[in-house]
Order: structure tokens, then sequence, then C-alpha cells
């Protein structure tokens, strides 16, 4: 499938990661892959990502390694939900919730091999699952689309919008990118946080985001930077 866009859109009915398929050779850059289900759908920092529904999108996309293409995902996703009118926000690093629960989340893989570089950005969006769809752990963590609104979305209408969108938004810059991405942020200025960094956890005051998109917070009078983690709680 082709929409007149320089992103190629190959679609499988199922797989065990799109992110892992598209690392084969034969895809070129601006590849990207659709599966139905995946059986074997990672998530960051070594998770799984259910990926048993057909309610759910499963995409990846082979991109130059340049750091914009990195937080086009999560801006897409956003913009998009907002044309169905479901407001959406972004959690840093890379999460798209609706109040306190997600419902996307984007995993990206920087590959190198030989003198070639480049990233492969996968994300998982809860379309049109409904709750008992979810595994009893993510009941309470995740929504989709069809939770917030009762209603679906077509998933072919919804995947061409995205691809001609996400191709939009890489005519940006990283930093016309990220400012937009930090406007519809989830946490506010003096938000309390825990934030993981591999296996530790901080107790923080957030205090915003850089040019370097790396998450600033205090604790008492002293600045730290996470420039990777996870936001594990938002207290307020
Ligand atoms: C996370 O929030 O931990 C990231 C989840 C990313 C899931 C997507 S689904 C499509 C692509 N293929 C994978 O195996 N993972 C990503």
């Amino acid at each position: 499938m082709n929409n007149g866009t320089r992103i190629k859109l190959y679609f499988l009915p199922t797989c065990s990661s799109t992110n892992e398929l598209l690392k084969d050779e034969k895809y070129p850059l601006f590849s990207a892959l659709l599966c139905e289900t995946q059986t074997a759908g990672k998530g960051r920092w070594g998770r799984k990502w259910f990926s048993l529904s057909k309610g759910g999108i499963y995409i990846s996309i082979k991109l130059p390694k340049e750091k914009k293409y990195q937080i086009i995902f999560p801006l897409t996703i956003i913009e998009l939900f907002n044309e169905y009118s479901l407001a959406t926000k972004f959690l840093w690093p890379n999460d798209v919730y609706v109040d306190q629960k997600k419902i996307s989340g984007i995993l990206n893989e920087t590959i190198h091999r030989g003198h070639i570089s480049y990233t492969i950005s996968g994300a998982g969006i809860n379309l049109n699952q409904s709750m008992d769809e979810f595994p009893n752990p993510l009941k309470e963590k995740a929504t989709s689309y069809y939770i917030e609104k009762k209603r679906k979305i077509k998933k072919d209408e919804f995947v061409d919008k995205l691809i001609l969108k996400f191709e939009e938004n890489t005519k940006n810059s990283f930093s016309e990118i990220a400012k937009k991405l930090i406007s519809y942020s989830l946490l506010k200025r003096g938000d309390k946080i825990i934030v993981s960094k591999r296996n530790e956890t901080y107790e923080v005051i957030y205090e915003g985001i850089d040019e370097e998109f790396s998450l600033c917070a205090r604790v008492g009078d002293k600045m730290l930077k996470f420039y990777s983690g996870e936001v594990l709680k938002i207290e307020r």
C-alpha cells in the first residue's frame, strides 16, 4: 500500500514483533509494517506489549537515525486522536495517555549494522479493544479509544491517516516537534512524580522537559536530569 507518501506500508496478518521483522535488510528506510496481531510484542525496558487483540494497532516504521524521528509517533497519535474528538496527553518519554491510563506506547530501537545505522520506531495503539480484552494487570492501567468513546474506528482509515500525518510531521525540525509535543504534556510543573531509571526509583518534583528532551526534576534544591527512564506515578 502507498498513499503517495514516502512511507510504504506493508501488512502481515501476524508476526512476532513488527520492530523485529523490520530489521530485515529487505525493508528500506521509510518502510512501515502493520500486523493485525503480534505473538511477541515488545515494550520498553524488556517488557511485553499485549498484542493478541485485533482491536489494537501494531505498527513500526524504519527511519533515519535522527533524533526527531524518535518523537514523531506520540505527536502524530495525539493529533490524530484529536481529529476523532478524543483528547489525549503526552507522558515523557514516549507515551500517550487519557487521564492516568495509557492508550499508546512507543518503542524506539537504534540499529547499527556495519556502516549503516537506523531507527525503528514501533507504536502500539489501543483502538477498538473492550476492557474484557485486556489481561487483568492491564485493566487498571490501560484504556482504548473504544473504552473512552463507546464507538469504534475503522482500522484501515485510522492507519492511512496515521501514515499521512506521520509523513507531514517529518517535515518539521526536532525543536518544532518537541515544542508541540510538550504542549500536550500530562505532567505539570510542580507535580510530585516517581521516575524509574534502570533499577532505581526517584521521588521528585517535575520541572519540565529541556531542549534535549530530558526530563528535569528537583529533589529539595537539587536539580536532576533524566535522559531516559519512565514516569511510574503522578501524585496530585
Ligand atoms: C511501551 O510502552 O513499553 C512500548 C510499547 C511498544 C509496542 C509496539 S507494538 C508495535 C511495535 N512492535 C513491538 O514489538 N513493539 C512495538
